[in-house]
C-alpha cells in the first residue's frame, strides 16, 4: 500500500567543497532533478555553514536548505556555535541532529540533540533527528533497545512537533556510513518498521503516519531504488553521492 508521505531525499555534504565549488554543484544539479520529477518529492541539501548564503539563492523555490548541526543554546557566550535563530536567518529550512559523526567525534548525546531539535521547532525549522547502532551493537542483536533509547531520549518531553515539516528521523546505521557497505533493503525496512512501531506506541498513530523516516549509509544511485521501496522508507540521507551531481540526482529521481 502507498503511504501518503511525502518523499525526501537529503544530501549531507559534511566537510567537502568550497562555497563557490558548491553553488556550482547545485546549479548543476538543479535543473536536472527539475527536469526528472513527475511525483512530489522534497529533496535538500545540507551543507557547511559558510555556503549557506550561496546556497540559499541557488535552492531557492527548488529544494530545502539545511545545516548539518545547530547549537542546543538559544543565545549567548558559546564561542563557535551557531543557534537556530542565525541559521534561519541565513536561508535554512532544517538540519541535521545528533549525526553519528557528531556523536563520535563530539561526544553529542542523544539528550543534547533532544535540545537542538526544539531549538529548531521553535524556530519554524525541520530537524532531522539521526539514529542509528554501531557495528558491535548491530552484531550483539542489541540493536533495537540502542535506537529505542536515542529515540526516548531525543523525542522526550512535552510540546515536541511531530508534524511531518517539523520532524523527520534519519536512520543510519554507523556500521554503513562511508563505509561502501550499505543495510539490505530488508534490514532498512525492519528497522523503519520498529521505529515506527515505536513512534505508534509511544506518540500515537497521527506522529507514526506523518513522521518521514530516511535511510543513510553508502547510499548510491545504483542501490538507492532497491533501498527506498521499502513501505516504511520514506527517502534517503546521502552523504558521499551528494556531492556527485548525476549520481544525487539518480538518487533524488529514484524516490519518485
Ligand atoms: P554516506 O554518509 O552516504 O557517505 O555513507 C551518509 C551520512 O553520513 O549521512
Amino acid at each position: 500500500m502507498m503511504n501518503k508521505r511525502t518523499p525526501l531525499v537529503l544530501g549531507n555534504w559534511k566537510m567537502n567543497t568550497l562555497p563557490e565549488e558548491g553553488r556550482l554543484l547545485a546549479r548543476q544539479m538543479v535543473p536536472i532533478i527539475k527536469d526528472g520529477l513527475h511525483r512530489r518529492v522534497e529533496w535538500g541539501l545540507a551543507v557547511p555553514l559558510t555556503h549557506t548564503g550561496l546556497l540559499a539563492t541557488e535552492l531557492r523555490g527548488h529544494a530545502l536548505l539545511g545545516a548539518q548541526d545547530c547549537s542546543m543554546h538559544e543565545r549567548g557566550a558559546y564561542t563557535g556555535e551557531v543557534s537556530a535563530a542565525m541559521l534561519s536567518a541565513s536561508g535554512c529550512d532544517f538540519a541535521l541532529v545528533g549525526h553519528s559523526e557528531r556523536r563520535q567525534y563530539h561526544g553529542e548525546t542523544s539528550i543534547q540533540a533532544g535540545l537542538k531539535i526544539r531549538r529548531l521547532q521553535e524556530q519554524g525549522m525541520m530537524a532531522v533527528y539521526c539514529v542509528g547502532e554501531s557495528l558491535e551493537q548491530r552484531q550483539s542483536g542489541d540493536y533495537a533497545t540502542v535506537l529505542q533509547t536515542q529515540l526516548h531520549e531525543g523525542l522526550q518531553g512535552e510540546g515536541l512537533s511531530l508534524d511531518s515539516s517539523a520532524l523527520v528521523l534519519a536512520y543510519e546505521p554507523v556500521w554503513a556510513i562511508g563505509t561502501g557497505l550499505t543495510a539490505s533493503p530488508e534490514q532498512a525496512n525492519e528497522v523503519h518498521a520498529l521505529i515506527r512501531d515505536w513512534l505508534l506506541r509511544n506518540r500515537g498513530p497521527e506522529a507514526a503516519a506523518a513522521v518521514r523516516i530516511l535511510y543513510g549509509g553508502s547510499v548510491n544511485a545504483s542501490n538507492a531504488a532497491d533501498l527506498l521501496a521499502g513501505p516504511d522508507v520514506d527517502g534517503a540521507l546521502v552523504g558521499g553521492a551528494s556531492l556527485q551531481i548525476r549520481a544525487f540526482a539518480d538518487i533524488v529521481l529514484s524516490a519518485c
